[in-house]
């Protein structure tokens, strides 16, 4: 257990590791360290796509004393492999059989994290491929959102976009009950609860919730 002295919050790791998720910059920090503290000292696996210079790796590493970071890119420089507890791979996040083959490989992770290439093809098809890979209980963050509101970058503005999917993916989730059913009291079961998740396909059971915020979608797995 670390002692108050050497206590560092995810934002002072980011800012020590010149990560770009700080506060003064993207501002993810803030949500990671919510969200993911109750995970800090147990011996997790977090997944990250996009390594560019290992410098959110790094952070990872010692936000987690005991978690193992993975992480995929085009590319992995040298030095960045012995990192301890950091295992890095060439993967092509353009590809969905490496991408299916490094899932069964390194899963299941407990957090994933897409700050991989942006555009909405490849984030979607990632999301997909790795949602499955995601633990009951456990997180998927997809970073960088605002680039679907960037009009000249038509990889990641061109319909459907990265917020556009997901927003139906809520819309999905969130309405069966009505729809079906025609009412929304008639979604619920006085004694056993919601019945409007029984219309929902296993897949979209379990999504537990997406929250949105500036520049990052968070979603939740149902637990068992
Ligand atoms: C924003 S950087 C990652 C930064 C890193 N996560 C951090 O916070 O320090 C995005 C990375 O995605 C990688 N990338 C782009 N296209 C890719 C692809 N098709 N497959 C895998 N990685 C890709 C780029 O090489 C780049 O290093």
């Amino acid at each position: 257990m670390e002692t108050n002295e050497d206590f560092k919050t995810l934002d002072i790791l980011a800012r020590e590791n010149s990560a770009d998720k700080k506060f003064h910059l993207h501002d993810y920090t803030t949500t990671y360290d919510r969200v993911l503290t109750p995970l800090r000292y147990k011996e997790i696996k977090l997944f990250e796509l996009g390594i560019a210079r290992g410098r959110s790796h790094k952070m990872w590493a010692e936000y987690f004393p005991k978690g193992e970071i993975y992480g995929i890119d085009l590319f992995v420089r040298k030095h960045l492999h012995e990192i301890p507890r950091v295992h890095l791979e060439v993967c092509d996040q353009t590809d969905r059989e490496q991408l299916e083959n490094y899932g069964k490989k390194n899963g299941p992770f407990d957090v994933v994290i897409d700050d991989g290439c942006h555009h909405s093809e490849w984030t979607i098809q990632s999301f997909e491929v790795f949602w499955p890979t995601v633990k009951p209980g456990g997180v998927y963050f997809v970073e960088d959102t605002f680039f679907s509101y960037h009009k000249d970058l038509p990889e990641c503005y061109t319909p459907p976009t990265v917020m556009g999917y997901f927003l139906d993916l809520a819309n999905r989730i969130c309405k069966p009950g009505l729809e079906q059913k025609g009412s929304y009291y008639a979604g619920y079961d006085r004694r056993s609860g919601p019945k409007s998740i029984e219309v929902l396909s296993e897949w979209h059971k379990t999504v537990e919730s997406i929250s949105f915020q500036m520049g990052l979608i968070m979603l939740t797995k149902r637990g068992v």
